[in-house]
């Protein structure tokens, strides 16, 4: 089964993908693997690095190819994929690669999605995402499961987020409309985690 998470910066597609990952799901974050890029020693990470703390999308050229290939060495046929596509161009690459099941839309106030944003925090080894407001780790500042010292994302700053929510704005819509036409589209209102989980649960029949 595949699925495919769509929100805006801090609706939660992260978290509920670590939820899935619980569950037997490999999760593929476009994100994760740009960040992991970025700090490399490489033309490549220049550039990559350069987008994300504009706030900006990468090239579909690059993310195109770094997502197929990492999908050619996943072995898992449940796979969620978070942060992928995030326009109608990748959408119609993804279409060739693999079958989607279903498209969760995590829909909330901007205001909220900014608050959560700034108040998360992740593990810089396993990349589980807490939040000082939220989610806290049960030792101050630390992974619950390696104790790692959780870090701050580079983009997680108030100039750079702004910048996130316009090119979201800019490409969200008709990526909606592309999945919506295919009838595997659902929207889940994000205000409660647990609400969210419940809807994925019942779509997925996770019990
Ligand atoms: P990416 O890493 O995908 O960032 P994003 O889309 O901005 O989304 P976030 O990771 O900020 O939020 P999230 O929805 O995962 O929320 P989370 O679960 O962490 O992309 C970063 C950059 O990489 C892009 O700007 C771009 O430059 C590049 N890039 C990536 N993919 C690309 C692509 N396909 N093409 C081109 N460029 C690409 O939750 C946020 C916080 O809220 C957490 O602390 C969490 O604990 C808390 N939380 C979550 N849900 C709830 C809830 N329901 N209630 C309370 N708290 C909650
Ligand atoms: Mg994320």
């Amino acid at each position: 089964m595949v699925v495919l998470l769509l929100g805006a910066p801090g609706s939660g597609k992260g978290t509920i993908a670590n939820y899935l990952k619980n569950h037997n799901f490999f999760h593929l974050s476009s994100g994760d693997l740009f960040r992991k890029i970025m700090h490399q020693n490489s033309q490549l990470a220049q550039e990559v690095k350069k987008n994300i703390l504009a706030g900006k999308l990468v090239s579909d050229d690059l993310t195109n190819a770094m997502v197929k290939n990492e999908l050619l060495s996943i072995k898992n046929n449940n796979l969620v994929l978070d942060g992928y596509p995030r326009n109608v161009n990748q959408a119609k690459f993804l279409v060739k690669l693999i079958k989607i099941d279903y498209v969760f839309d995590l829909v909330g106030q901007e205001q909220q999605n900014i608050k959560r944003i700034l108040g998360r925090r992740i593990c810089p080894i396993c990349q589980s995402i807490y939040n000082i407001y939220f989610k806290k780790p049960k030792k101050e500042n630390h992974c619950d499961y390696d104790d790692a010292i959780l870090i701050k994302r580079d983009d997680d700053n108030e100039q750079t987020i702004k910048k996130r929510f316009n090119e979201y704005q800019k490409f969200n819509l008709p990526l909606v409309e592309f999945y919506q036409a295919k009838k595997i589209y659902q929207k889940i209102n994000n205000d409660n985690l647990q609400y969210v989980i419940n809807q994925i649960d019942k779509f997925l029949k996770i019990k």
